[in-house]
């Protein structure tokens, strides 16, 4: 009930969300693969679908489509990169909660790569920063989030993401802390943006998050 009579403050508006872990194959059934679960990138959807956007999820993962969002399957980086590219054409907020590969194998053996035949060396090459890109090719009045995955040096880490990518957002999110990000329903995260105040979310439900990313996005569309 308090989600239906809550605020339509993203009523009209176009939002894309990317979520899951890209897997980059190194044979036709081997593939370089992460932990991540999609359900923070589906809570951020299922958000914005409560608060009245239009809603595309680019998605690596088979959760359950939450009611009224479009879903874009994809698999690899490159997929990944194509689609939401064209996606940031026709969407006012985009919103990279994905965990896009780094690296990939140079080139996918054709067929299975068989143990007789040794221990292979695969050979990495890295991947396109999709986020970087879609901060070069940022149109005016476009919001973009980014979500930073750390370890160490949260805070300093992920303020450089958010200056390097050209971010109006970046939720940062201590991915060695117990109990949060991936594979887990909570997450502890810290929201920063240029020229203001961090705000820290303890430990929380991932629709909780969600919640907080899109206050903070109906804000800044609002202070423009
Ligand atoms: N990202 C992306 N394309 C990539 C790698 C990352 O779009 N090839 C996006 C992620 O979806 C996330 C943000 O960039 O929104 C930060 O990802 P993260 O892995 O934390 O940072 P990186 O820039 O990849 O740097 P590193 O992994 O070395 O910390
Ligand atoms: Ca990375």
């Amino acid at each position: 009930v308090e989600r239906v009579l809550g605020p339509n403050d993203l009523d009209g508006v176009r939002l894309v969300v990317s979520a899951g872990g890209t897997r980059e194959p190194i044979d036709s059934v081997r593939v370089i693969a992460n932990r991540s679960s999609g359900k923070q990138g589906y809570a951020v959807a299922a958000e914005a679908l409560a608060r009245g956007a239009s809603v595309t999820i680019v998605s690596t993962v088979s959760l359950p489509t939450p009611p009224g969002a479009v879903v874009v399957p994809v698999e690899t980086a490159a997929e990944m990169h194509a689609a939401m590219n064209a996606a940031a054409d026709d969407h006012d907020v985009v919103v990279m909660a994905a965990a896009v590969a780094d690296f990939r194998p140079a080139s996918a053996a054709t067929g299975k790569i068989k143990k007789r035949d040794g221990v292979p060396e695969i050979v990495l090459e890295p991947t396109p920063d999709i986020l970087a890109g879609l901060g070069e090719n940022k149109r005016a009045g476009q919001v973009l989030v980014g979500f930073a995955a750390e370890t160490d040096d949260l805070i300093a880490n992920a303020t450089s993401k958010l200056e390097k990518k050209r971010l109006d957002l970046i939720v940062a999110n201590d991915v060695g802390a117990p109990e949060v990000g991936f594979a887990h329903d909570t997450n502890a995260v810290t929201l920063l943006r240029p020229d203001a105040k961090p705000v820290e979310i303890d430990l929380a439900a991932k629709r909780d998050v969600a919640r907080a990313v899109i206050d903070t996005i109906v804000d800044i569309r609002r202070t423009r």
